[in-house]
């Protein structure tokens, strides 16, 4: 099972030329991993499967991951007991603010709160996501107006969110690749049709984290082009990421950062150790130069 999408015959259609785009090359993990997404048309919605779990917790589950293991192991005060840290407290303030509440009936607080906080950091004006899955975050900054917001993803992920996209805001003009996009609102790009303009701001959520370093360490390359002076990148991905299956060991301090940026915020963002104490998550925002004499420097 996976999440099951409203959809109209029109957004079904579309969605059947991303078969024909050619399958990227990428990352040995998403190499594995993409055979695992298919969609299904049932009713009058469409059912996703790889990309995100099928069920969201009941109203009122608001621990974060394992702590009910965790509870069993560890006594009252003791260190390793995650409910009382700050960023499980913050998680359970946020929890109540979630906005759309169609969003809460399909995707888990934790996708949600993560899109959520991430949008947080992002500034007015055009938007890009480097692995927008869902398009959570591009439906929160859609919600606040955003003008231009453009997602590279891979076809078959790509799918979930333009139908997450296209559910929330039919009103939209949304373009796939291949599809005419001038004066569109929002487009999908592949990894093989990147888009070739600038940005306010670009931002990657748990995504360079299964991509292989030489992957990253073209996004870092191509951010100065997209990225206007004074532009920022949001980057939240695992300290470390290790799969021996698929051949992925990630380590997000590794990752090129350039030198001459600043380094607006580097800390742990609500999701952090949502997955076990242990299972810490990075956000740095950085900020490009906003003269060509201080990236220089
Ligand atoms: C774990 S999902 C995270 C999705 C979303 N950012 C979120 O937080 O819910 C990782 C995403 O990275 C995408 N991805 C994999 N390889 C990629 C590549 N070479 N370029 C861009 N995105 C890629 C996947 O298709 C998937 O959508």
């Amino acid at each position: 099972m996976g999440v099951v999408i409203p959809a109209t015959d029109e957004t079904w259609q579309r969605l059947q030329a991303l078969s024909t785009l050619p399958r990227s090359a990428s990352s040995a993990y998403w190499q594995d991993r993409r055979t695992e997404m298919a969609m299904q048309r049932t009713g009058d919605a469409i059912t996703f499967d790889g990309l995100y779990s099928d069920v969201p917790e009941a109203p009122g589950w608001l621990s974060p991951g394992r702590l009910s293991w965790l509870r069993r192991l560890v006594g009252v005060g003791d260190a390793r007991d995650w409910s009382e840290h700050p960023l499980t407290l913050a998680w359970r303030t946020r929890l109540h603010a979630l906005p759309d509440p169609r969003l809460a009936s399909v995707f888990s607080s934790y996708d949600l709160a993560k899109a959520e906080d991430t949008a947080a950091d992002l500034p007015d004006g055009p938007i890009l996501e480097i692995g927008g899955g869902a398009c959570l975050v591009a439906a929160a900054m859609l919600r606040r107006d955003c003008q231009r917001y453009a997602v590279i993803d891979l076809p078959e992920s790509m799918a979930a969110g333009f139908a997450v996209l296209r559910w929330l805001f039919p009103a939209i003009n949304i373009a796939l690749p291949g599809e005419p996009n001038t004066g569109a609102r929002v487009t999908f790009h592949t990894p093989d049709s990147m888009p070739d303009e600038t940005f306010a701001a670009a931002v990657n959520v748990t995504s360079f984290q299964e991509l292989d370093p030489p992957i990253v360490a073209g996004y870092f390359v191509r951010l100065d082009d997209w990225l206007v002076p004074g532009g920022r990148f949001v980057c939240i991905n695992r300290a470390v990421k290790t799969d021996p299956a698929r051949n992925l060991h990630a380590v997000f301090e590794d990752y090129p950062w350039p030198e001459g940026w600043s380094v607006l915020r580097d800390d742990e963002p609500l999701i952090s150790r949502w997955s076990g104490p242990m299972t810490t998550i990075r956000r740095r925002v950085i900020q490009k130069p906003t003269t060509a004499c201080a990236a220089k420097s």
